[in-house]
This record gives structure tokens, sequence and C-alpha cells, in this order.
């Protein structure tokens, strides 16, 4: 990419920062009739939420059956109201694109831009460069990427890298190179053409200087990270295919994740995919995402990430199995699990709604949530 703004604070305001500085371009061409983005069905919600909050129209993109974006859908909504398409590499099913030269071809000869949510670039380091493939922006995920945990619930940071045609209206304040080497931010006003200001100095610093340690900590083997997070996941997926307990609907190699349902099982016996990560907390385990992507039926999206052991992969295969099993004799078992967590199930319509973030001492027979 030409140039990277830190100042986001996450991935999805790294999505509206994109979004926005594509809005800028096609306006200060006179290019107003782009009131369209397109967007994958298999997307993150973030996407078309950005898209809505740039003021623009999501259109919906299906996927085909081999989880790539279709390309015959693809072309048949592009045209000359397509301000951009925000395509996500690896896909949320954790599969490569595998047509992405011809989106980006399509949506540029169509006049729109390409964005790439590039919140699963861990996947993918030292393998592609967004920027020579053709994407003009692209956020990605410091925090999901360069060693803060997924699902750790710290800050995180959405960086984005911009092509040329959007570097002029990258958020304010850049930092500039003087032509003597030394440094210095750009001054109020400097530069009218830019989107403005995103967040407060220049980001979540200290989630991007933890990310800057890991990054000199890897050095030149910052790919292996990429390489191993990729192994693992094809190593469970690979297990739970020959065990065959629970659905793997896509078999080509997955990158980073991939999805698993108990589909099957739950026809077979009335046990879902929300049972089943609830009763992986017994194991020991932090269950993975559920539900998600939406386009997939009792989907498990399954990321171990590059840092698990062989021996912990391995136990988290069997506490799968072992889990299938138990469905099949002895369903109440998984059916109210988790049994030895300080909590049982929680009513998730409640926590969201009536949130409770104060903590205060117990007395008496108050439990710390409702079961
Ligand atoms: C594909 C994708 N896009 C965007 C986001 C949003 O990132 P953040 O949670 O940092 O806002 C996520 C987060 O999980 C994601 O998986």
């Amino acid at each position: 990419m030409a140039a990277v703004t830190l100042q986001p604070a996450a991935g999805a305001q790294g999505e509206l920062t994109g979004i926005l500085m594509i809005r800028a371009y096609h306006r200060s061409r006179g290019d107003l009739e782009r009131t369209e983005v397109l967007v994958p069905d298999s997307a993150h919600g973030t996407n078309p939420a950005t898209t809505s909050m740039a003021g623009f129209r999501t259109v919906n993109v299906p996927s085909a059956p081999d989880g790539g974006v279709d390309l015959d859908a693809f072309r048949a909504v592009l045209g000359p109201r397509t301000a951009a398409v925000m395509i996500t590499n690896p896909s949320t099913l954790g599969l490569f694109e595998p047509r992405i030269g011809e989106l980006i071809e399509l949506v540029h000869a169509a006049g729109g831009l390409a964005y790439m949510d590039g919140a699963n670039l861990n996947a993918i380091m030292g393998r592609f460069k967004p920027g020579e493939a053709g994407f003009d922006a692209m956020h990605f995920n410091v925090h999901k990427t360069f060693s803060t945990p997924h699902g750790g619930g710290g800050p995180g940071a959405g960086p984005v890298g911009v092509g040329p045609k959007l570097v002029p209206f990258l958020p304010t304040p850049r930092v500039l190179r003087e032509p003597d080497g030394t440094f210095r931010l750009e001054r109020p006003g400097e530069r009218p053409s830019s989107i403005g200001r995103l967040r407060s100095f220049v980001g979540n610093t200290g989630v991007l200087v933890r990310a800057y340690a890991y990054i000199l900590a890897h050095g030149r083997d910052l790919a292996l990270v990429s390489e191993d997070a990729v192994l693992a996941a094809n190593y469970l997926k690979h297990r739970l295919a020959v065990d065959g307990s629970y659905d793997i609907p896509f078999e080509r190699p997955c990158k980073h994740e991939f999805v698993a349902q108990a589909k099957t099982l739950h026809r077979e016996t009335g046990i879902r995919t929300l049972d089943v990560a609830k009763r992986l907390i017994d194991y020991g385990f932090h269950p993975p995402t559920i539900y998600f992507p939406l386009t997939v039926e009792e989907a498990m999206l399954i990321e171990p990430t590059e840092t698990e052991s062989l021996e912990t992969l391995d136990a988290f295969a069997d506490a799968l199995v072992a889990i299938a099993r138990e469905a099949r004799e002895t369903p109440d078992l998984v059916r109210g699990a988790p049994h030895t967590a300080p909590v049982r199930r929680l009513d998730e319509a409640a926590a969201a709604r009536k949130p409770n973030l104060r903590w205060q001492p117990l007395t008496g027979r108050e439990t710390p949530c409702p079961d």
C-alpha cells in the first residue's frame, strides 16, 4: 500500500475510515451517483453497518457453492452506482477468495474501488500482498494478527492501508517526513481533502507498540506465524473430518480457521451447536465462535491461531468428538452444560439489554448472574 493510517481504534472503525475515504474520492471527482457498496453474504456484520454509516446502500452478493463470491451474481449487481466492493480475504469461512483477481478487475472496470477487510491477515502474512493485488484500501486487525489474542476483550487497533488514489483523503493528522529526515505532525487544515480526524491523537498506541514489538521479535519469520496458524486449522479440520461426527461443509484446504457444523448431530440427537459450545467449557476449553457466518447452519467457526500446541489441538478435537458421543448417549448432560463453570447458561438477551457491569459483593442467596 502507498500509505497507512494507524488512527482507527478497531477493525470496524478501520472499515468506516476506508469507506469514508472511498466516498471522498468519488465526490472529489464529481461522481455523485455511486451510492452502493457490494458486500458478500458471508461478510462480518460490521461491513454492512459501515456502508450504512457512511451513507451508502449495501448490496448483498451471494456466495457460490465453493464459499467464494458468486461471479455471475457479482456481475449482475455491479454497475455505475457501485462505489466499492468489500471483500474479506481470507473470508469468514476461512477460505482464500478464489476469484479475487476477477473481482478486483471487474469493480475497477466499472469505476468502483476495491476494499479488503483484512481482519484475517494472520492467515496470509508474507504470502499475499493486497496492494499489488489491486486493493485500493484495506484495514487489518492488529489485535487479531500481532499477538493480542482474538476475543481478549482489550482495546484493538485497525490501521488502514491505501493505494495512491486514496492518499489525499487519509485522516488527519498524518506524520510527515521532512526533507532533512525529521518528522512532524500535519498542521490543522494543511490538507483540506482529508476526511478529518477519526480518533484522538494517533490511535491506540499501546496496542500498536505491542504489535510492533511482536513484528520485530519475529523479523523475517513473521510468515511462519501465518503458516503455523494455517497448519493448526487444517490439522483440526482434518481430525474432525476423519471422525465424521460434525459436518465439514468446505473440503478444500482452509486458511487460519474453518467451519464445522452440528447440523447432522442436531437432526439426529436434538443437540445444537450452542449445547456443544457450552459443554466444551466443562472440558476446559473456551468455545469457538458459534452461529457465524450466518450463511452456515449450526456453525462453529474454529480458529486455533498459531500458538496452540499439537497436544492442545488433539485435546480439543478429542473433546468435540466426546461431546458428539455424549449427544447420542446422554443428551441431557450436554443440554444442561456447563456443569463445572461458576455460572450456568446465561440469559444472553437479558445480559445484552440489562447489563450489570458493576461488581458488588455477594450477600445471601444471590448468584453472580441469573441461570
Ligand atoms: C471479518 C471481520 N471484519 C471485521 C471485524 C471487526 O473488527 P473489530 O472487532 O476489531 O471491530 C471482525 C471482527 O471479528 C471480523 O472478523
